[in-house]
């Protein structure tokens, strides 16, 4: 199969309609069965007519684009049904070809007043160049985070079938899943994770009510607080170093700040150096982005 077959029929994959179920509810967290709304004054016939209109047409805050709507609805209606929140208020970025992060109103299944959302578009992947880079050594992950075994599904993800693309997307997201939940729990600054599943990710939401946290790429410090930030991401290169992860796409772009605090975000590039002979190599190029960005006159 040449290489442009593949990507057209990974196209075909993009409506999203075979994605993986949510998984990893996390056993403290008791999620309530949403009741459906009652109608005033309808018949029990017509009630129920526009109980399943309002079921296929979530409608949330947040006005999604055209192109966007279906996937958007796609990829989280399961989780609103479950109450993992209660609208999505916003795009924080994206909206592209690419994944797009939605700030979204918490309730008590979370306990916190808001969330975030990272929702992957499947070409999101087929455009990492040198993917191979990180895939080396990495176990295939299946929807629910275990390592794929299946002959035949490994076979149809190294032959770039579709329904092989289909599985490699999953895997992606289930070692961002993966990597957010082991360094979180190591102590570093990383968005708590709270789900993953049905091709979105949800994670504790960085920022104000209304401002999401900016990108360290776009604020002005001064030199004094530079250095408090850098000592910052030093200690959770260290963590993740501990616990056997390098980021992989380590920079600027790829930390929030907020008030003095450094978050580190983005993580489905993160490998593991006793698993990949590209580590040392990846692993500079993160820390001598990060140096130049930082450091004055770096
Ligand atoms: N937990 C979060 N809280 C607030 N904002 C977030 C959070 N996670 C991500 N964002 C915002 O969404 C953007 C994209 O997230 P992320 O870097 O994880 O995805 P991406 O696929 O790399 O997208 P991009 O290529 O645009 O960086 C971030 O640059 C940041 O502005
Ligand atoms: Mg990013």
């Amino acid at each position: 199969m040449i290489t442009n077959d593949k990507f057209d029929l990974y196209d075909q994959v993009e409506d999203l309609d075979s994605l993986p179920a949510i998984r990893n509810v996390p056993e403290d967290q008791y999620l309530r069965q949403r009741k459906p709304p009652r109608i005033a004054g309808s018949t029990p016939s017509s009630a129920m007519q526009e109980l399943a209109e309002q079921e296929n047409e979530l409608n949330f805050s947040y006005t999604a684009a055209k192109h966007e709507k279906k996937w958007l609805t796609d990829s989280l209606t399961d989780f609103y049904r479950q109450q993992w929140f209660d609208d999505v208020l916003r795009l924080i970025k994206g909206g592209g070809k690419e994944a797009s992060v939605y700030q979204c109103l918490g309730n008590q299944t979370t306990q916190t007043p808001f969330i975030a959302a990272k929702v992957y578009r499947p070409r999101k992947f087929r455009q990492l160049r040198n993917d191979s880079l990180y895939r080396e050594g990495r176990l295939n992950l299946d929807d629910e985070g275990h390592e794929i075994h299946n002959d035949r599904a490994l076979h149809a993800i190294r032959q770039g079938t579709a329904f092989g693309m289909r599985l490699a997307h999953t895997s992606w997201i289930e070692h961002e899943f993966q990597t957010l939940t082991l360094l979180h729990k190591a102590g570093a600054d990383v968005p708590k994770p709270y789900m993953s599943g049905n091709n979105a990710i949800l994670m504790e939401y960085i920022g104000w009510d209304e401002i999401p946290a900016p990108t360290l790429n776009t604020v002005n410090l001064p030199l004094k607080e530079t250095r408090h930030i850098f000592d910052q991401a030093i200690h959770n290169v260290n963590i993740m170093l501990a616990h056997h992860r390098i980021h992989g796409d380590l920079s600027a772009f790829n930390i929030l700040y907020m008030e003095g605090q450094i978050t580190l975000i983005d993580f489905p590039q993160a490998i593991d150096p006793g698993q990949n002979r590209n580590a040392y190599h990846i692993f500079c190029r993160d820390t001598s982005g990060y140096a130049n960005i930082l450091l004055p006159g770096g």
